[in-house]
């Protein structure tokens, strides 16, 4: 595990960003594993700019999610589908038909998870983006989670429910269940680069990287990729 510490939240995006372009540039077909929350914001705004400046370019690129609410379509402000065309998607040439999610409104749950685990056969990321739940979770992986668990419906920690409903529209209830990609198929991805920033994630970070490996850390599982970096502000890696 490459560990990075960096003064800033936008430093860590610059550097998240330089990785990123550069897997870009050698390999314009690239399937990248994605990620939401408010730790890649500052990541995404800098490749949409790159792409702008005509540095890189997403036409033969394709993305697979991490996760999406149970319930929530792409019509729908919170969801994560909504949050990728708003902060990623529709700032770069990215052919729509390539970008995957979720789909958070299917009727059988347990279909869509088998199908989302042939897409992801099919789609073997090149770099799998993360950030980190409080609690140590990845992707929407809570503690307790299997390390051999594929896709699956999630039972949201409460302590993630709390975390997540600043991100939610006032009044609007941030949904107890959701799909995510299962620990297995994170692990799967050839590189992951992972993000934290703040002081609320230094517990996990800590788990991350000096803990134990256990699934009642799920980030813990990271110490046995082979090609991890993980960038974080001084804040999240005060603990270490
Ligand atoms: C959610 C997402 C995770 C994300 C985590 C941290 O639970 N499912 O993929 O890493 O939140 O979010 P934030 O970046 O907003 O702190």
């Amino acid at each position: 595990m490459e560990i990075v510490t960096v003064g800033s939240y936008a430093e860590m995006s610059e550097i998240a960003a330089k990785i990123m372009i550069g897997e870009l540039k050698k390999c314009p077909r690239a399937v990248l594993g994605l990620a939401t929350g408010s730790t890649p914001l500052g990541l995404y705004k800098m490749l949409a700019d790159a792409y702008k400046r005509g540095e890189i370019s997403f036409r033969g690129v394709r993305s697979v999610n991490l996760d999406e609410y149970v319930g929530l379509g792409a019509d729908n402000g919170n969801s994560y589908a909504s949050f990728m065309n708003e902060r990623l998607f529709g700032h770069v040439d990215i052919l729509r038909e390539n970008t995957y999610l979720p789909n958070g409104l299917a009727e059988d749950l347990q279909s869509e998870c088998r199908r989302y685990d042939s897409l992801l056969d099919a789609l073997p990321r090149n770099i799998q983006l993360l950030g980190i739940g409080s609690d140590g979770h990845i992707g929407f992986n809570e503690p307790g989670t299997s390390f051999i668990e594929r896709t699956h419906i999630a039972e949201l920690a409460k302590s993630t429910v709390t975390d997540n409903s600043r991100l939610f529209e006032c009044g609007q209830a941030v949904p107890e269940r959701a799909l995510t990609m299962g620990i297995a198929d994170i692990m799967s991805a050839e590189k992951i680069l992972l993000l934290a920033n703040g002081k609320n994630k230094a517990k996990a970070v800590w788990g991350m990287v000096s803990g134990q490996v256990t699934e009642d850390c799920p980030a813990s599982i990271l110490q046995r990729h082979k090609n991890v970096t993980v960038v974080l502000d001084g804040d999240a890696a005060s603990l270490l």
